[in-house]
């Protein structure tokens, strides 16, 4: 009986510490701002115009027409899926992640990287079709998403057969990228707890590529990239107003 009860109250425990880890408020641009105005991270321009760093979201939007530079994917594909491309600085990392995964005995596979405007418009009208309007949670509409920047990409694992799914984060695979990505400069995107400010359900199996310096603080300050951006805004003008000697 003391058994069961000690039982319960350890479940209980751990399920308002879950809850209330959910429930914390996420720390304002401002605030990273004075917690560390100056961030060792590179920022050679103002980090809305590194093409490395551009922020997509349902706010802020690709044109039809962009189309980034390409390199196909010689890595380990999902089953039937053909060939996917990525920008080469971010293909170029993703390689290196895969290589070092397998090293550790975890095989994971591409399932898919760039995806054009038209692709994209595709995807979202079929996922909207079939599931209305809680496509939206799921599914960027055409420019809005990060497939079409070449930076991001989906990966998965063969015991979940390579699905998109929440659960690829409890696997071997989803843990090692969690755990690793960022040493190759990609951040998970989309967790539970930033919905409402992705406007996404959590997507594990989503990773972003923004270079090593970057990812590494992303994922270390544990905030959206919205609000990561947000604050390095801050941090590029902060640095811009310092007053330079006239006769430098
Ligand atoms: N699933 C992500 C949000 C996309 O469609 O880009
Ligand atoms: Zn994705």
């Amino acid at each position: 009986m003391k058994r069961v009860f000690c039982i319960c109250c350890f479940l209980l425990l751990l399920l308002t510490g879950a809850c209330c880890a959910a429930d914390e408020p996420l720390p304002t641009a401002r605030e990273l701002f004075e917690q560390n105005p100056a961030p060792d991270v590179p920022m050679a321009c103002d980090p809305r115009m590194d093409p490395l760093l551009v922020l997509v979201n349902k706010e802020q939007g690709l044109p039809s027409a962009y189309v980034p530079e390409l390199t196909d994917l010689n890595l380990f594909h999902k089953p039937g899926v053909h060939t996917q491309q990525m920008r080469p600085e971010a293909a170029e990392a993703l390689a290196r992640l895969f290589a070092a995964a397998e090293a550790d005995g975890v095989k994971l596979g591409v399932v898919s990287g760039y995806r054009s405007y038209g692709t994209q418009k595709a995807i979202h009208a079929r996922k909207v079709a079939q599931r209305g309007r809680s496509a939206e949670l799921t599914s960027a509409p055409a420019g809005k998403s990060e497939h079409q920047l070449g930076l991001a990409v989906d990966v998965s694992c063969a015991s979940i057969n390579y699905r998109l799914n929440a659960i690829f984060a409890n696997t071997p695979e989803g843990q090692w990228v969690e755990a690793h990505c960022a040493e190759y400069g990609f951040i998970i995107r989309y967790r539970a707890e930033w919905q409402k400010i992705t406007g996404y359900k959590v997507e594990p199996w989503h990773i972003r590529y923004v270079g090593p310096e970057h990812a590494n603080l992303v994922m270390s300050l544990n905030v959206p990239y919205e609000i990561y951006m947000d604050y390095l805004k801050l941090c590029w003008d902060a640095r811009a107003h310092l007053p330079i000697r006239k006769d430098a």
